[in-house]
């Protein structure tokens, strides 16, 4: 099958390759999914799962891309509750080959069903992004009705939908970024903008929850924003600053096929907007991955038989 590899990490995106590898075995409990669209984080290269296995052993070549929308194509010994040419998508383990390939074994408990009349496209934008909002604001964020949050990075691929949640659930939304992104922010949700370049952070006032996509400086001068009670969540490593009388919290998002089974049901009735950039295909996903222009919300890579 083709697929995407790193193979150097000393040679960053320099050394992604597009190469043919052998098809994926079903493991127990697992399934192997025909991948139709994959999506791609940015700094997957920097993550040490994608050097290494679980006991520290190289594992290069590896195969690039943990998120996933296709059909299912087999069953591992002992799998339930899913059916070979099942729709579905999820995320694929970090530490084991991934999406930007023909085919992903996939433990079966990291999907869920995607309904035939959503686009693969759409499908494989959604479990890191709309699961790292999900837990961001409800599972570490403790978001309430009423509550301020500040989302920074929030015309990202998944600033978007964390806006989109915390205004479903009745959040008062400060979307940040660069000034560019002003009118995307608002048009995703987010009730004020502040463009990080130029408008003072201070004067945001004080806010119970920060979602924090971007990290460094921005962090630190955003801990002291947080209400007494509240919290800094990031998304982008170990937190750098702390509230002072509130909590930060740093994660990593993880599989729940009830989460995305609600994130797909609001993106099927229109409750929820994904943020796809740029679509290209796995023949050209060297390239596209790497682009020489800034980034605009979520790569997915099509996947062909
Ligand atoms: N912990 C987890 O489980 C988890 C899951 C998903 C993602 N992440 C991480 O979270 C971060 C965001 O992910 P994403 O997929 O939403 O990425 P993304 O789509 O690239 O969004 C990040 C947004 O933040 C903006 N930004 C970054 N630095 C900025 C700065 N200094 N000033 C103003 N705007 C800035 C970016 O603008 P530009 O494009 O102009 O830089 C972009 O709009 C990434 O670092 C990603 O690796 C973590």
């Amino acid at each position: 099958m083709k697929a995407i590899v790193a193979t150097d990490e000393a040679a960053g995106t320099a050394g992604m390759r597009l190469v043919e590898r052998p098809e994926p075995a079903a493991a127990i409990n697992d399934v192997v999914v025909r991948v139709h669209a994959a999506g791609y984080v940015p700094d997957e290269l920097d993550w040490p799962s994608t050097w290494v296995d679980r006991a520290g052993r190289d594992r290069t070549p590896s195969v690039l891309g943990h998120e996933l929308a296709g059909v299912v194509a087999s069953l591992g010994y002992g799998t339930t509750g899913l059916s070979v040419g099942q729709r579905v998508c999820g995320i694929a383990d970090w530490h084991r080959d991934g999406t930007l390939a023909q085919y992903v074994a996939v433990e079966a408990r990291n999907l869920a069903a995607l309904p035939g009349d959503l686009d693969f496209t759409i499908g494989a934008s959604l479990p890191i992004s709309g699961l790292t909002a999900w837990q961001g604001l409800f599972d570490h964020g403790h978001l309430r009705a009423g509550q301020r949050i500040l989302v920074h990075g929030a015309v990202g691929a998944v600033g978007t939908m964390a806006t989109q949640l915390a205004r479903e659930f009745g959040g008062h939304v400060v979307g940040t970024g660069r000034a560019a992104d002003r009118s995307k922010a608002l048009e995703y949700g987010a009730q004020e903008f502040v463009d990080l370049d130029s408008d003072a952070l201070e004067d945001v006032g004080a806010v119970d929850l920060v979602l924090d996509g971007i990290g460094g400086e921005v962090q630190k001068r955003s801990a002291p924003l947080v209400r007494p009670g509240g919290r800094l969540v990031s998304i982008v490593g170990p937190v750098e600053a702390r509230p002072p009388e509130g909590v930060a919290i740093d994660f990593v998002v993880e599989s729940d096929r009830a989460q995305l089974d609600e994130i797909v049901r609001r993106v099927r009735d229109g409750r929820l907007r994904t943020n796809i950039g740029t679509v290209g295909d796995l023949d050209d996903a060297v390239a596209v991955l790497n682009p020489t222009e800034r980034r605009k919300g979520k790569t997915i890579i099509r996947v062909r038989p």
